[in-house]
């Protein structure tokens, strides 16, 4: 049994934001309210892993595990119940009681001043061995990447062995225990044996500073001719510890701080070398993310020293995509940032090397401003604005990005901007314009005239208009949910399609004529088709057979209300053969 009350575990829960704490991990894309991306505990090419944050769950689809943010972190960092609610209530800052006395020596008081000084012995160590004899081929591997004596010891650079306890016995004779040193994210404990072994073996090591100076964390980097460098990844970290919460921090803030307070300006990159190898250029206002997402916590840390952010990722696709998906950020920090766009084929490590320090820097005078690189790109991928699907798309992830805003001033300015540059009126960028296109049609009272026509089921229109939309799932739609469509206006659009799958092979727009139909059914017919029920192509099918399911078990429902109530009246009437034929065919539906 847990220590905590169900209390505090339920304020933990509620505290966490579950998209922020699984995008430390996952890389998330937001589909309306669900943040999907792949799963982090199972090998998927296509997203199944979802994330809503209104019922604060996260649940995959592809190998079934699901839960809450506690469950989250327990199976990310393979933590007990009562440690994944301590860290959450370390990182999201809710009190929980004090348990002293109450946990075995193991788990005990973390002791920071000694996971410190762990850290701090442990990059001296692997200083020394990367000056040693030992480290000739990594220190010629540092010299081929144009770093010199200088930099590798400003950087404190060093060497991990590739015997499995060097550091752990260094350690031992310095007094440290190993389970202060696992702590600290230096050793490992065998599943089995127990036993603990070093974490980084046969590494380049790059020590994390804190804002105070101090080593938090290391990062290894494989060497080039390390026989395991093909099958282990090109880097391994540390990952969270007492006094290290990935994401927190900026890579080389600490030595970067003075030259930003003094220049006013930070370039951004992602990784330890682009960083390393900038400085080496001459670029000393430099910080980097390491890889992982662009948190609020990092941007929120450069305020008041930085005036200006440039982003400076790698000239290809995904490079590009780091400013467009952490525009909202920056909105939110008040702080401006630009976009500074290499050769596709470049990083910043090559590009400084190949052409210096100047370029760059001029480069970055030519920077663009990160919103205008939002619209910029939103209108490329969005290039026909006279095809309505198209541009519902379009404005649809401009009023994305404003739902993102907390603020309402803010909001309305950036409504105001988006408005002028996309070129519609203000108000169709309003989330309630924008939204309700079936509604409005199913209650405004001229598309509904009083005609005793039942009223278009929302959930039927929805899938006609996905399917419209998607015509890739339109064939398994209408051929599985013959029997299960509700009987009402959106029916006849329904037939209409499955009329022409049939004679044509393909129901979609192109196919299909829904004109001579009645003009109000027509109507429906077209506003399904524009309204955006988009998902990315991987995920449609999935998507369709979650409509699909929901109408169906509508159907079900409300076939069995009919029929419970057919058998009251046969009841009623006395009429035993009536009642029995009913329940027969009640029955015959829960085999649907
Ligand atoms: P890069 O692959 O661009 O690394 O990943 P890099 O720093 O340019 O390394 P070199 O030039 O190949 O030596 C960017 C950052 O992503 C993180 C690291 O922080 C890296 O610096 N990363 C990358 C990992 O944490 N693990 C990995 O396996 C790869
Ligand atoms: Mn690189």
């Amino acid at each position: 049994m847990s220590y905590y009350s169900q209390e505090k575990i339920d304020e933990i829960n509620d505290t966490a934001d579950i998209v922020d704490l699984v995008s430390r991990y996952v890389a998330l894309r937001r589909t309306g309210s669900v943040y999907s991306g792949l799963c982090p505990f199972h090998q998927e090419k296509t997203p199944s892993f979802k994330v809503t944050p209104q019922r604060r769950m996260f649940h995959c689809f592809g190998c079934g595990v699901g839960g809450g943010a506690i469950r989250f972190l327990m199976m990310i960092e393979k933590l007990s119940f009562p440690e994944a609610i301590e860290e959450l209530a370390r990182r999201y800052t809710v009190e929980l009681p004090t348990r002293d006395g109450d946990r075995p020596e193991a788990m005990g008081k973390v002791n920071r001043t000694a996971i410190y000084e762990i850290l701090r012995q442990a990059q001296f160590f692997f200083a020394a061995r990367l000056w040693s004899n030992e480290g000739v081929e990594a220190r010629r591997y540092l010299a081929s990447r144009n770093l010199n004596q200088n930099i590798i010891r400003e950087f404190g650079l060093g060497l991990a062995p590739s015997n499995w306890d060097g550091l752990r016995q260094h350690l031992k004779s310095l007094g440290f225990g190993d389970q202060a040193a696992e702590q600290a994210g230096l050793l490992k404990a065998g599943r089995k044996s127990g036993y603990f072994y070093d974490f980084f073996r046969n590494r380049l090591m790059i020590p994390i500073f804190d804002l105070q100076g101090r080593v938090t964390a290391f990062g290894g980097r494989l060497l080039p001719d390390d026989p395991e460098s093909s099958s282990s990844s090109k880097y391994i970290n540390t990952s969270n510890t007492p006094v290290y919460t990935k994401g927190h921090i900026l890579f080389g803030q600490y030595r970067a701080r003075p030259f930003i307070r003094e220049s006013g300006v930070t370039f951004l990159v992602e990784g330890y070398f682009d960083l390393i190898s900038l400085v080496a250029g001459g670029i000393n206002e430099v910080t980097a993310t390491l890889g992982t997402a662009v948190t609020e916590k990092q941007i929120t840390s450069l305020k008041g020293q930085a005036r200006t952010v440039l982003l400076l990722f790698d000239g290809d696709e995904a490079g590009q995509a780091v400013p467009i998906k952490n525009l909202p950020i920056f909105l939110k920090a008040d702080l401006e940032a630009r976009v500074v766009t290499l050769p596709s084929e470049h990083d910043p490590d090559t590009f400084i090397r190949t052409f210096g320090a100047d370029k760059l820097r001029k480069l970055a005078r030519q920077a663009i401003n990160i919103f205008d690189f939002w619209v910029d790109n939103l209108k490329k991928s969005y290039p026909d604005v006279l095809d309505p699907i198209s541009r519902f798309k379009q404005l649809n992830e401009a009023r994305m990005l404003l739902d993102q805003l907390p603020d309402q001033a803010k909001q309305q300015i950036v409504r105001r901007r988006l408005a002028n540059l996309l070129e519609v009126d203000e108000s169709t960028l309003n989330r309630t314009q924008f939204v309700p296109p079936l509604q409005l049609l199913i209650h405004s009272p001229e598309s509904t005239p009083q005609t005793n026509r039942p009223a278009t089921d929302k959930l039927a229109l929805n899938l006609l208009s996905f399917i419209l939309i998607h015509p890739e799932t339109a064939e398994m739609v209408l051929t599985q949910m013959l029997d299960f469509w509700p009987d009402d206006p959106s029916r006849q659009i329904f037939d209409r399609l499955q009329k022409t799958l049939a004679a044509t092979g393909a129901a979609n727009l192109g196919t299909t004529n829904f004109d001579d139909l009645d003009p109000e059914i027509a109507a429906l017919a077209s506003q399904a088709a524009l309204t955006p029920r988009f998902t990315p192509l991987d995920q449609s099918e999935m998507e369709a057979r979650a409509y699909m399911n929901r109408l169906k078990t509508k159907w079900l429902q409300k076939r069995q209300a009919k029929l419970s109530a057919a058998i009251a009246t046969a009841f009623a009437a006395g009429d035993e053969a009536e009642i029995r034929r009913l329940q027969i065919e009640k029955k015959d539906l829960l085999k649907k």
